[in-house]
């Protein structure tokens, strides 16, 4: 294998070893994929400005996001299927983000639950979730997020109903995988994956499997999962869960001006400018494009996060310096666990925090703290 240098090393990498339905599923967006690509596309276009003969030998990326310690501004985003890019993956993503020191998320829809995050980590992590018709089910998950000790609660409000990927409907993606016959000579090439999947017992929704009547077989907890996600979802149905949770929320999916003083009037700590990775609303403005509006008339009242399209350690900075405390990675994290499980998440951890570090340096900042709009070319 060639030396890993950059996350786009680990997505190659990834590719190779993950079923393509699973690959597919995490390197896709909605329709055109005109906003997938543009969350990408658009921090390229922001050039970086270099200074020189300032002392930049004591340097830190240290900061908080929402009143929590971070290594650096970045935070592992809520991703759906995670155990399907590798065996145990959630437990893997979380155990690296533990020891890398950043704030892990746990998403509603993933394969390994929300105890056995618990019982494999020591840190409290935060919990992504999603607003579902079964309001009982939904208060149940809330309380064992606070059972977990889950530190924060991430509402995802973009996805009351789903943006169709191409992708996923050609390879007839579902978890379990289908057996077609397409499926199995593929998954017969990645005997890396295979091997991983043999080898563990968590290969469902591990945070819905067991805990809905009903869900006895694959076929009912699909119908169910594609049944529940409310597009009644309202501004009442978040005050609701913040009551319920009574710790600190995070509202996730913020594209709008309007919405991001609704999120600051709902009490919430902190919202995330995100259009859920290009995967609902294709034509919608990238991320880091609608970042410094919403920042400049929300920023002093609420924290702003952002997602989509971090790709490396300068992406990270140029969102800080429009106005994000901090950034969410899901595909780079992605790419690292399909590539090499936890070592590949610690990789693409290690890539960005050195790719921050140093781009800090040459633009004369020794503070990550510090960074603002200046360090960005007029
Ligand atoms: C779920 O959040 C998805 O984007 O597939």
């Amino acid at each position: 294998m060639s030396v890993i240098t950059c996350i786009e090393d680990l997505r190659v990498l990834a590719r190779k070893r993950v079923p393509r339905m699973f690959y597919d599923y995490v390197d896709s967006g909605s329709w055109t994929e005109g906003t997938y690509r543009a969350n990408a596309a658009d921090f390229d276009r922001l050039k970086l400005r270099q200074r020189v003969a300032l002392n930049i030998e004591q340097r830190s990326t240290r900061t908080t996001m929402a009143g929590i310690e971070a290594a650096m501004p970045v935070a592992i985003a809520p991703t759906g299927m995670t155990g399907m890019q590798h065996a145990d993956g959630e437990i893997l993503a979380a155990k690296a983000a533990e020891k890398f020191g950043i704030p892990f998320t746990l998403s509603t829809m993933s394969i390994c639950s929300i105890e056995d995050i618990a019982a494999a980590t020591g840190s409290p992590f935060w919990f992504q979730l999603y607003v579902m018709r079964d309001r009982d089910f939904m208060a149940r998950l809330i309380d064992r997020a606070k059972a977990a000790n889950c530190s924060a609660l991430v509402l995802t409000l973009d996805l009351q109903i789903i943006g169709q990927r191409h992708k996923d409907l050609r390879n007839g993606l579902s978890v379990p995988p289908k057996p077609t016959l397409a499926n199995l000579a593929n998954m017969a090439t990645k005997p890396r994956w295979c091997m991983g999947m043999l080898g563990t017992k968590r290969r469902n929704f591990g945070n819905v499997f067991g805990h809905v009547k009903g869900i006895e077989t694959m076929r009912s907890l699909s119908e169910w999962t594609n049944r529940q996600f409310d597009p009644t979802l309202s501004w009442a149905d978040v005050d609701w869960i913040r009551r319920r949770w009574g710790g600190r929320l995070i509202l996730k999916g913020i594209q709008d001006v309007e919405d991001a003083r609704l999120a600051v009037d709902s009490g919430a700590d902190a919202l995330i400018v995100s259009n859920h990775g290009g995967r609902q609303l294709d034509g919608a403005p990238s991320s880091i494009s609608a970042l410094p509006v919403i920042a400049e008339a929300v920023g002093h009242r609420i924290e702003v996060h952002m997602d989509g399209g971090i790709r490396s350690g300068q992406d990270v900075l140029k969102a800080r310096a429009l106005g994000a405390r901090g950034v969410y990675i899901g595909r780079s994290m992605l790419y690292g666990l399909g590539a090499m499980g936890e070592a590949g998440v610690t990789r693409a951890l290690q890539i960005i925090h050195r790719e921050l570090d140093l781009t800090m340096a040459f633009c004369g900042h020794t503070d990550i703290d510090k960074v603002d709009a200046r360090v960005l070319c007029a």
